[in-house]
């Protein structure tokens, strides 16, 4: 028998996936890793670095979409959108165990700052959702139109021989993608050139830090 959630359940569950995202515990990718079974790359301390950083940046984008997710699913109207958010933002655990294994490979860490830029995007997320389902799947298409243009960056900066990398952020790529048709498709709005913008310019911020802190 399924029973409906009432909000103290809603937010036990938020609060759970809160830690789950920022203490890297208790998280399981429903997809192995697109790495698997490839070999690991010829990388130099220097190149190693930089992949370590870019490495990083996603892995804070995900942690963001974590939180953008779970800030709309909280106020979004309709119950078809919350159970379509929270559709994506299962692909994007996956994203996130995926960047946090590579992390750990590169022997470097996530971002010290992603509990703030977790707030951040939680708010943001919120205040999308509160406004209207058009808006806030606007929002997630606006926003994976950003990701994806980072992660075709990432992909022309990494080293030919990081075949481990390259695998997970196609991946990404081909997922993010998807997420930012459908949100599109289930009746998102475009956002004006001037909102993008100044995601664009936000998004700049967040990726430069996390590159290396
Ligand atoms: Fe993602
Ligand atoms: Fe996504």
């Amino acid at each position: 028998m399924t029973r409906r959630l009432t909000l103290i359940d809603r937010l036990i569950c938020e609060a759970d996936t809160v830690m789950r995202t920022l203490t890297s515990r208790g998280n399981t990718a429903g997809r192995p890793s697109p790495a698997q079974g490839h070999r690991e790359g010829d990388l130099d301390e220097i190149r190693r670095r930089h992949v370590a950083g870019l490495m990083r940046v996603n892995h804070t984008g995900e942690v963001c979409a974590q939180a953008l997710y779970q800030g709309q699913a909280l106020t979004a109207k309709l119950p078809t959108v919350r159970e379509e958010m929270q559709e994506a933002a299962a692909e994007e655990v996956d994203h996130l165990v995926w960047c946090e294994e590579r992390l750990r490979e590169l022997n470097s860490r996530p971002s010290l700052l992603n509990p703030a830029w977790y707030g951040l995007s939680f708010a943001l997320g919120a205040l999308a959702g509160a406004i209207g389902d058009a808006i806030s799947l606007g929002f997630v298409a606006a926003t994976e139109e950003r990701v994806c243009a980072h992660l075709r960056d990432h992909l022309r900066q990494l080293p030919e021989d990081d075949r481990r990398s390259r695998l997970i952020l196609q991946q990404m790529l081909e997922d993010e993608e998807r997420h930012g048709e459908n949100a599109l498709a289930a009746g998102g709005s475009q956002f004006p050139p001037p909102v993008k913008n100044a995601m664009t310019a936000l998004s700049r911020v967040m990726t430069q830090i996390s590159y290396y802190i």
